[in-house]
């Protein structure tokens, strides 16, 4: 059994992936690692949970001896809006602590690291459409530039100490676990809640902005198959292209109006949209589906339907 653990467990990707890690492998094989947001109670009771800060290197080499931890899932990031808020912080929380975690995998001969990238990585001399796996990267924000860095940095460890590091760009995330948290794309988990609470909702992004997207049990599966395939199927270490669907605005909002019809979705752009204008619309992940056999489950009518009977029973709303 691997022995995990996992940064940023209280995050949008943590909070549920720590959940299926130790289901797989065993609560107390999977250490969770918080900082300021308070644990649910499930992540709490099901396996070790830890508090602290993830960019002190001295506090996860603790953590890694304590444990005897061989497996890092170094999910802890800051978003691309809240990026943009404090770009420095953004630098901090997403790079200097991903250099933190390979050097210390590398020092402490780990066997595996994960860390996620970011469809935030492709920018305006990228192609918008199918967006191939190999291809111009200049993205424009800051969480854009930490992640194209990061990919680099993952690369890097691998070339040149032989590091087993792999990374997925994620696009949108989509799930009724975690509440909304800084991100572009996380206008459509929010427009969930307003559906079902309000009847309404204010979108600020244009209602023809598409954008890539996966339902959050989709991301938890392909993420563990990508850690699961053995070494030599892995082609890259930069980061595999990895999606689901692509949607606008206006048509989440139309699918939602298929379960309430008096709901009322309005579009009203800010920053935001300049942050979606430099990203892809759609991927192209073929290599993953190749190289490791990817396959996603959900598409907008199922995500939706899923989505509004969890939240219903999460809000408690008939
Ligand atoms: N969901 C992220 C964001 O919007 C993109 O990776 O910031």
């Amino acid at each position: 059994m691997p022995k995990i653990l996992v940064t940023g467990a209280t995050g949008q990707i943590g909070s549920e992936l720590t959940l299926a890690l130790r289901e797989k492998y065993g609560g107390d094989n999977v250490v969770a690692l918080g900082h300021k947001k308070e644990p649910t109670k499930e992540l709490k009771d099901s396996g070790p949970f830890e508090k602290g800060d993830a960019t002190d290197k001295n506090f996860l080499e603790s953590l890694i001896d304590q444990y005897q931890i061989d497996t890092i899932y170094h999910l802890v990031g800051i978003l691309s809006a809240a990026g943009e808020e404090n770009p420095d912080n953004a630098w901090l929380v997403n790079v200097n602590s991903l250099k933190h975690v390979l050097d210390l995998a590398k020092e402490k001969g780990l066997k595996q690291v994960f860390w996620p990238s970011s469809i935030a990585a492709f920018g305006l001399g990228s192609p918008r459409d199918n967006t191939p796996q190999a291809t111009i990267m200049d993205p424009n924000t800051i969480y854009g530039i930490t992640k194209i860095s990061g990919e680099l940095l993952c690369n890097y460890y691998y070339n040149k100490y032989r590091l087993d590091v792999r990374s997925l760009r994620y696009p949108g995330l989509i799930s009724y676990v975690t509440p909304p948290g800084g991100g572009t794309t996380d206008y459509a988990i929010d427009i969930f809640y307003q559906a079902l609470e309000h009847k309404t909702y204010t979108s600020f992004l244009r209602e023809d902005t598409m954008l890539p997207m996966m339902y959050m049990p989709d991301a938890i599966k392909g993420t563990i198959d990508l850690m699961e395939t053995p070494n030599s199927k892995i082609r890259t270490r930069l980061s595999y292209n990895f999606t689901a669907l692509s949607f606008t605005p206006k048509e989440i909002a139309d699918e939602i109006k298929k379960h309430i019809p008096d709901f009322v979705c309005q579009f009203v752009p800010d920053r935001r949209q300049n942050i979606a204008d430099t990203w892809p619309r759609t991927i192209d992940d073929t290599p993953a589906r190749r190289d490791w056999g990817w396959q996603h489950e959900y598409d907008l009518a199922k995500m939706t339907e899923d989505m509004l009977k969890h939240l219903r029973a999460k809000l408690k709303i008939k």
